[in-house]
């Protein structure tokens, strides 16, 4: 065990199995568990945040990105977006290229409870690289310097970034890292993929290792860790001081307790069909509550999480396609009740250990 170990890695040290938890030292991260939920456009509403926080210890839940161009953003639209949940901290994140604008957004969301602002530095798609903002900005370190320091002047509270490794290269991955340091902000998430590379390929998480290496203050490591274990090799391979979870969360929404329960030298919870078909009843439910008009179906939002959970199912996309062609939610509950409660744990690819060759 390291001697400067800290109080709280001896806490979670349990050699029991495979790797050494040992080593892990998560106390520089400023929230317990090192764990996040990733920001996702469309997805990470507020109805699936709590859903999710609710199977699990997670540290942080991030919102999808709220756009911060064309003129001024209404306050209250952006004090909108701080839904938080009891106990769960809350991580807003804001996309533009404005400097003035991107602080004054990030102040109010702030001042209205978010815990941390987070600055988007890696959306890929072309709407966003048209704009300029996003992906779009890793290749203008000039202003993305003034982005970074007017918002650290704005925003008195915790202040990230969440930096794809480059734009078409990954030589600039570090001048860029070092930039978010130097410009005082308190952590940063490492998605390690090219903005060419969309979500394809794996995630390289040798770029994660470099950027921790260099840089002070903590990372998060972010990109295809599809199962519990696999965060803690992420945690073991790169010393990143937090994991950032996305599609791994929607294919098993049990992962942030998974994880947790490995680090704690526990026999990690193995979830049934019975688990995942109540789930999306829970889903809909919440989503439902979160729209505030009962005439609004959450069908649309359901499919869209359906098709992460079918990928731990056999003959997942099968049932994922005949399942998108039920027409109400009444249908699409029922059916799925009907297909997933057969299954039994060890049918289901959601386990703690398994790496699935997923993307
Ligand atoms: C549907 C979808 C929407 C996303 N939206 C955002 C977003 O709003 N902001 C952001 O920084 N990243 C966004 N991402 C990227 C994820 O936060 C994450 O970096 C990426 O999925 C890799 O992590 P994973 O392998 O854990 O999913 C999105 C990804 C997906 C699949």
């Amino acid at each position: 065990m390291n001697a400067s170990v800290s109080p709280q890695s001896r806490i979670l040290a349990s050699p029991r199995r495979g790797l050494s938890y040992a080593c892990f030292d998560l106390a520089h991260f400023p929230f317990t568990p090192a764990s996040v939920l990733a920001p996702m456009e469309g997805v990470t509403n507020a109805a699936v945040r709590e859903v999710l926080a609710s199977y699990g210890p997670v540290g942080l839940v991030s919102t999808e990105f709220v756009r911060i161009s064309g003129g001024r953003i209404s306050r209250a639209y952006l004090k909108r977006q701080v839904e938080k949940l009891p106990g769960v901290p809350l991580s807003v994140q804001v996309m533009g290229n404005d400097p003035e604008l991107m602080a004054e957004a990030g102040a109010v969301v702030a001042e209205a409870g978010a815990d941390v602002v987070d600055l988007n530095l890696g959306c890929p798609t072309n709407a966003a690289v048209r704009k300029g903002v996003g992906a779009a900005l890793l290749k203008q370190p000039e202003l993305l310097g003034c982005l970074l320091a007017t918002m650290r002047r704005a925003v008195p509270g915790l202040l990230s970034a969440k930096l794809r490794a480059g734009f078409d290269s990954t030589s600039d991955a570090l001048r860029n890292a070092r930039l978010v340091q130097d410009c005082g902000l308190d952590f940063l998430t490492i998605h390690p993929r090219r903005r060419v590379d969309h979500y394809r390929g794996t995630a390289d998480w040798r770029i994660v290792q470099l950027i921790k290496d260099e840089l002070a203050i903590p990372i998060v490591g972010n990109g295809d860790v599809w199962c519990a274990e696999a965060a803690l090799r992420m945690f073991e391979q790169t010393r990143c001081d937090a994991v950032m979870l996305g599609r791994p969360a929607l294919r098993n929404p049990w992962i942030f307790r998974q994880l947790s329960e490995l680090l704690a030298g526990r026999d990690p919870f193995r979830p049934s069909g019975r688990d995942v078909a109540a789930h999306l009843r829970r889903l809909a439910r919440a989503l439902a509550e979160h729209a505030g008009d009962p005439s609004h179906s959450p069908l649309g939002p359901l499919k869209e999480q359906l098709s992460y959970l079918c990928r731990s199912m056999p003959e997942g996309a099968t049932l994922q396609r005949n399942l998108q062609r039920l027409p109400s939610l009444e249908l699409l509950l029922e059916a799925a009740d009907v297909a997933f409660n057969a299954l039994s744990a060890e049918q289901l690819d959601l386990g703690a250990r398994r790496a699935p060759a997923l993307n």
